[in-house]
């Protein structure tokens, strides 16, 4: 088994649920998303395992060696920060469009892959056709990014199509809505993650930024949903040559969220701020098709989830990044 990115939040959890089921997840990450103790001592990775790999997906004979000897990919790796793709769309396209293409190239190359998941995102139903309502995202629809990010998610999934589809592979597309829980570490000048940013701003009695006026909507999806729901779409035989969302169903606003982490962090104040370049005005999933071809739904509600990351968080201060805390003490 090939968990690309597995160093990151989803990987890490991809990783952890394999072993649990009796799986040997072999892992290929770069380890750059975040400063080093933070893989170690957050997501528990350990780069001396002769199973984690640290290195680039856009190497060509890396991947072609390491896939040869697996029998499922699931394909996690990305620049995964909607505001970093926008500043940096060379890079976006380094990993998320060119290190895809490697992957796709050494999975269509092997006589031994079973099926491969590319890992897509919500990003690619853009705004959607907003009426004032919120959207509900259904996969037959049409894709219609906003961002660089979004871009090369929706790059991937055709390619994914193109390039396995031809070859006769198996392999399944999962669109994550918007993924949360412990030990979630935001990133420097990110907008995503917003119950992480919301939770450590609040314990650090920073406001909470409400883009917009946090009137956007998200479906908020618990890491470890995340992960069953893709193992999911890698063994489940009708999600064969898919694409399934994977969200809860329920939209939720940001403005919502920030009276979520709030009800555990009653001081912290609200101050309004202007919408990011690249900020979906978002929506939520329509879940029929998971439930139909998966056999299964989220089970960890909002309230739940973002009770778990609040009681990580107050167990974990020093999860807090120092340029956060920094920027609380200037
Ligand atoms: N977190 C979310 O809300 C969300 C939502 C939708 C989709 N996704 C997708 O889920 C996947 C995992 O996201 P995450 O939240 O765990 O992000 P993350 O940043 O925590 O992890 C991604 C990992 O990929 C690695 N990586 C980047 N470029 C690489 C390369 N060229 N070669 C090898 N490794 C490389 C990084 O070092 C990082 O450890 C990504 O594909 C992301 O786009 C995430």
């Amino acid at each position: 088994m090939l968990v690309t990115g597995a160093g990151g939040l989803i990987g890490s959890r991809i990783t952890s649920q394999l072993r649990q089921l009796g799986a040997r997840p072999i892992s290929v990450c770069k380890l750059d998303a975040y400063p080093h103790e933070v893989y170690r001592e957050r997501f528990g990775i350990d780069a001396s395992d002769p199973d984690f790999i640290v290195g680039d997906i856009a190497e060509p004979d890396l991947m072609r060696k390491v896939i040869s000897g697996c029998d499922y990919v699931i394909h996690a790796a990305a620049l995964a920060d909607v505001a970093a793709c926008t500043r940096r769309p060379l890079d976006a396209i380094d990993t998320n469009i060119t290190g895809t293409q490697r992957v796709l190239d050494a999975v269509a190359a092997s006589d031994r892959v079973r099926r491969m998941v590319f890992v897509s995102s919500a990003s690619v139903y853009g705004n959607g056709d907003h009426t004032g309502q919120p959207e509900q995202f259904i996969e037959g629809t049409a894709v219609q990014p906003v961002s660089v990010y979004g871009n090369s998610k929706a790059w991937g999934e055709y390619q994914t199509a193109a390039v396995l589809g031809g070859a006769g592979i198996s392999y399944a597309v999962v669109r994550y809505f918007s993924v949360y829980g412990e030990p979630q570490v935001v990133k420097e000048r990110s907008h995503s993650w917003v119950v992480a940013w919301f939770a450590m701003r609040a314990a650090l009695g920073l406001p909470l930024h409400l883009n917009g006026g946090g009137h956007q909507i998200r479906d908020m999806v618990h890491v470890d949903d995340i992960a069953t729901g893709t193992l999911c779409a890698l063994v489940a035989p009708r999600a064969h040559n898919k694409t399934i969302n994977i969200g809860t169903g329920s939209g939720t606003s940001i403005r919502q969220i920030a009276e979520l982490v709030r009800s555990h962090y009653p001081d912290a104040p609200l101050v309004e701020t202007p919408m990011p370049p690249g900020d979906p005005e978002g929506g939520y999933a329509s879940i029929q098709r998971m439930e139909d071809l998966l056999g299964w739904r989220p089970t960890i509600s909002m309230t739940e989830g973002v009770a778990r990351y609040v009681a990580w968080l107050k167990a974990t201060p020093a999860a807090i990044p120092d340029w956060m805390r920094q920027a609380a003490a200037a």
